[in-house]
């Protein structure tokens, strides 16, 4: 098959939702689809069985929440599919934003019970506003929920999309009969068993046929009519194109637990989700279909098993392919480097693979050479861009709690930053470490991890920062930027790249500060 055939059937996307709205159970359905699984509760007794072997991942188990992204991989009607997994909680939800640097399109899951929620509306701002095409996909349709059509408004005004139901519901929860699927034109009759034969839908070209009745029933029929008149009425027909720009999102109802409703959105899915894009770096846009090699690292994953200390970093290969044993360029550090074994993802597995195409993930093992955001290259000098960092909500000093192991500490801290697990600053002042994060159990995370990877102990010690802002001076020499140096000193300092920043102790002292030196610009993310 040819290089451009290889980008042209790759299609990478993520799955994003607020949690319990059934990502998982989705993501699931697909792999069972493309025979990548064999049965139902595979992805989830795969979770489990990680977390068994590791005990920093027991953290996660404990709380019952995933804090692991991986990649998942799977071939369904000759299509290349990379699903990017997204971690839903909050705390994690950077790795998510990271991770939607790398994925072409998603499919946002919403629950038909609880509708738009406070993840789903973060998410989908992030995606909405690097015009990623989504679909929406709603969940749980087996169950009582809220009206299709007040449904499709929550989308449109909570969320701020522009979307075509491709598929309606006929009822819901315990008169749920099933679904017309506007986009194939056939009706899907629900039976609430799982394992029925999913090709079972009925051909329905026309909804006046009076056969509705004898299917679904005079009262169903009548109303499946008038929901779809209505349809047509309010909502713009479907436009790939329109979705391609991320300007309209197409909708799907089902139910993912009893995989109803999943063929069809696999099956659309296939069809107009885009294969790999062209990427904006700082330099030029760059095309998949050129032929060398560019990718950036946009994860990067600790060993789960404690006797190998390295880690995974996984690029998402933007254009040309990615062959073993061949050196590649690592922009930022300017040297040349090669993999013997770069990974490939599966459904379950991973495997040392010879080459790849644009679109594809591959795991690089990595023993401290990766940050989040590196390139790489055949020589050319590529900057990808994107992956800014926001101002974390918690901050506390770290402190060294075993004098004898300084250095570890200080080597484990630096990888971790480099993961992006946490953020850290260093104060002008004193020179003290800050640690800055999402979520407060990171700060856990943190510690666990220092301990048992890098033999490190550390205490906590509060802080209390309202938010960190990133500093930019018009003009650094002159004399307010001094003067905004001098009296703010206690509460400035460095970032990871040495950027200015103000951790601001109060809403009011940041509006103060703001107010007393105008020609200092306060930035809540570090690219500005
Ligand atoms: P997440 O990854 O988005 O967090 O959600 P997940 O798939 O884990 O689903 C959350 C819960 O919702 C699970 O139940 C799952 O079985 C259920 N669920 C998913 N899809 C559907 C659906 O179409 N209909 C119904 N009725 N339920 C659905 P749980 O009890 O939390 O977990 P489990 O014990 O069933 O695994």
């Amino acid at each position: 098959m040819g290089f451009k055939n290889e980008i042209e059937r790759r299609r990478t996307f993520g799955i994003i939702s607020h949690p319990d709205a059934g990502k998982t159970t989705l993501t699931e359905k697909l792999l069972l689809f493309g025979g990548a699984i064999q049965e139902a509760g595979a992805v989830k007794n795969n979770k489990i069985k990680k977390t068994a072997t590791s005990d920093f991942m027991e953290i996660e188990r404990q709380r019952g929440i995933s804090v692991a992204t991986s990649v998942l991989a799977f071939m369904y009607k000759d299509k290349k599919i990379n699903i990017l997994d997204t971690p839903g909680h909050k705390d994690f939800a950077e790795d998510t934003f990271r991770t939607l640097t790398a994925v072409d399109s998603v499919i946002v899951v919403v629950d038909v019970a609880k509708g738009v929620e406070e993840q789903t509306v973060k998410l989908v701002e992030v995606c909405r506003m690097r015009n990623i095409p989504m679909i929406v996909f709603i969940n749980k349709l087996d169950r009582e929920g809220k009206d299709a059509f007040d449904l499709l408004d929550d989308l449109e005004q909570k969320l701020g999309l522009s979307v075509t139901p491709l598929s309606f519901p006929i009822g819901m929860g315990y008169d749920f009969k099933g679904i017309y699927n506007i986009y194939e034109k056939n009706i899907n009759l629900f039976s609430g068993d799982s394992k029925k034969n999913i090709e079972d839908t009925i051909a329905f070209d026309d909804i006046e046929n009076p056969e509705l009745e004898t299917i679904i029933g005079e009262k169903a029929a009548q109303q499946l009519r008038d929901n779809l008149e209505l349809v047509h009425g309010v909502y713009s027909p479907f436009h790939k194109e329109s979705y391609l720009k991320g300007e309209q999102q197409p909708v799907f109802f089902g139910s993912a637990l009893n995989n109803f409703g999943v063929r069809e959105l696999l099956d659309c899915f296939i069809q107009i989700a885009p294969s790999p894009r062209p990427k904006m770096a700082e330099e030029r846009l760059v095309h998949p279909n050129e032929k060398e090699l560019s990718g950036f690292v946009f994860k990067i994953h600790a060993n789960m098993d404690p006797k190998h200390r390295d880690r995974l970093a996984f690029v998402k290969i933007v254009s040309g392919t990615f062959e073993r044993n061949k050196p590649y360029l690592h922009v930022r550090q300017g040297k040349k480097l090669k993999f013997s074994s770069p990974n490939a993802f599966f459904a379950e597995k991973k495997e040392i693979v010879d080459i790849s195409y644009p679109g594809d993930i591959v795991g690089l093992h990595d023993t401290g050479n990766f940050k989040i955001g590196d390139t790489l290259t055949e020589g050319e000098i590529l900057h990808y861009k994107g992956i800014p960092s926001f101002s974390p909500e918690h901050f506390r000093y770290i402190n060294n709690a075993d004098p004898m192991k300084s250095k570890q500490l200080g080597k484990g801290i630096d990888q971790l930053m480099d993961e992006g697990v946490a953020q850290l600053f260093t104060l002008e002042l004193n020179g003290r470490k800050v640690i800055g994060t999402v979520g407060a159990l990171q700060f856990e995370v943190i510690q666990y991890r220092l301990e048992h990877e890098y033999g490190a102990k550390c205490s906590y010690e509060n802080f209390p920062v309202y938010k960190a802002c990133w500093v930019e001076a018009k003009d650094p020499k002159n004399e307010e930027f001094k003067e905004f140096k001098r009296v703010k000193q206690k509460f400035l300092a460095k970032d990871k790249q040495k950027q200015l920043v103000f951790l601001a102790d109060s809403q009011f002292s940041l509006q103060m500060t703001q107010q007393k030196y105008p020609s200092v610009k306060l930035h809540f993310t570090s690219e500005f």
